[in-house]
């Protein structure tokens, strides 16, 4: 037998288990795991280095108008950002326009992916307008491989759903087999707040987090989740971000119901202390739902072992600070935090900030691939596909090499972003080769791959 790639003697990772072993790859694909003594076009040395399956990133935004900016990253250059950070996939999401199709916005978010993306994307929808003639799209959509669908409790006006619209929503995905995935907080009192807050003076970004309270995250999951059990459906939130919306969570699943919830990074590193800093600073960290009070995250961090969080996404939204490429920045909120556009880079930053976690005995080794990949890989569809380097998986790899460090700056990150959210940190772990169907999109931490190799990835829907 001969290989195109042989990966030599790495300590394979997997969601279950850690040993030492060569990896062989033929045409993008696993083709064994064993100890190969045999020919390959291409041999790469892993001893002493950690191999695990690339990174999959369920929620990016790139290429994203929003709050009267886009992000900055575009396909391009957040999938350049990915991949340095070993994210080999990513779904990213297309936005419906008011009074439009779903079909119009997933072609234009095609448009924007295809031919310009390094790594593997999926695509969910973010439901904005869903009368009820709108309901058989979505099967259609599903039939397609955009097989998730994201609906807001936040944002009126903009993204914001009523409650009868999320039922129709979680519903419909009984038959087609779609998932809804939820960004829970009560938009209406949030609202409410903000205007009190403003009327008030209070224009600062740190008011962004105070009128956007803990509370309002829990009650709009518990209210999402009795919707979905009503409706006798799955349900998955996005970026849950409060130790008291995750006790929500933990409560239905200990029903029996099945309830999922990703958390990001930032929650987990990140405190409600950032938006303290001097001047303007803050804004760096806008996102929704906010960054929570310290102690928070010790509760995050305590979920994501018991599994009462099963995923860990980025939620990857970028805007300058300053205005750059002719698009807005977080200048356009001087005046009011509300105008502040929400989000933040992250899809870089992902796997070294988790792997650190492992570093410090925080996660195992094996918790860190779940939750990075194989846990989203099978939640969203890309399972056996993607999410771990069995033989017939994708050969996206990436080499870890556990005993070098790396510092976050904004100097060697790859998104467009002016800033980076961990600046000056430094963790122990760098990311040194990813593979991505067997193509070497970096090797030795340097760009050797295509920023055109990525494909679009159709999705299965949701086993009964
Ligand atoms: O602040 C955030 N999270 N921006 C992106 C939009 C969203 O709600 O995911
Ligand atoms: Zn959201
Ligand atoms: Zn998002």
């Amino acid at each position: 037998m001969s290989y195109d790639l042989i990966v030599k003697g790495g300590t394979v990772v997997s969601a279950s288990d850690t040993f030492v072993a060569d990896l062989g790859v033929v045409n993008g694909k696993v083709a064994a795991v064993g100890k190969l003594d045999a020919e390959a076009k291409t041999l790469v040395d892993a001893r002493g280095k950690v191999v695990i399956p690339g990174g999959i990133d369920a929620h990016t935004h790139f290429d994203m108008p929003f709050m009267g900016a886009t992000t900055i990253d575009d396909f391009t250059s957040g999938s350049t950002a990915a991949v340095f950070g070993g994210t080999t996939t990513v779904v990213d999401f297309a936005i419906q326009q008011r009074g439009k199709t779903f079909r119009h916005a997933l072609d234009e978010w095609h448009r924007k992916a295809d031919g310009k993306t390094a790594v593997d994307y999926g695509f969910h929808m973010i439901v904005v307008d869903f009368p009820e003639e709108q309901e058989a799209e979505m099967d259609k959509l599903v039939d397609e491989g955009v097989t998730s669908f994201k609906l807001f409790m936040a944002y009126p006006g903009i993204f914001m759903s009523d409650d009868a619209t999320i039922y129709r929503a979680l519903a419909r995905t009984k038959d087609n087999g779609g998932t809804v995935c939820m960004h829970a907080e009560n938009g209406s009192v949030i609202d409410v707040l903000v205007k009190k807050a403003l009327a008030a003076g209070r224009i600062s970004p740190e008011w962004h987090a105070l009128t956007r309270p803990m509370t309002l995250e829990a009650e709009a999951t518990h209210r999402a989740i009795a919707l979905a059990e009503v409706a006798g459906v799955p349900i998955y939130f996005v970026h849950l971000s409060a130790g008291d919306a995750m006790d929500e969570v933990r409560a239905a699943r200990e029903r029996g119901l099945p309830v999922y919830a990703e958390t990001c990074p930032q929650y987990l590193y990140l405190s409600h202390e950032d938006y303290k800093r001097p001047g303007f600073e803050g804004a760096k960290f806008v996102m929704s739902p906010p960054l929570r009070p310290e102690g928070n995250s010790a509760r995050l961090w305590a979920g994501l072992k018991r599994n009462d969080l099963q995923v860990v996404s980025t939620d990857h939204c970028s805007f300058c600070m300053k205005a750059g490429k002719n698009k807005p920045g977080k200048e356009l909120g001087r005046k009011s935090f509300a105008q502040i556009p929400n989000g933040a880079p992250g899809v870089e930053y992902r796997l070294l900030l988790l792997w650190d976690a492992v570093q410090r005995g925080v996660i195992s080794e094996n918790r860190f691939v779940e939750i990075t990949a194989t846990a989203p890989a099978k939640l969203f569809g890309l399972y056996p596909r993607k999410g771990h380097l069995n033989p017939g998986a994708d050969a996206d790899i990436v080499i870890l090499d556990p005993n070098q460090r790396h510092t976050f700056t904004r100097q060697n990150h790859h998104s467009a972003a002016d800033y980076n959210p961990y600046e000056g940190v430094t963790v122990k772990g760098a990311i040194r080769d990813v593979f991505v169907r067997g193509a070497a999109q970096v090797l030795g931490g340097r760009w050797t791959g295509r920023t055109t190799h990525g494909r679009f990835l159709k999705r299965a829907p949701r086993a009964a």
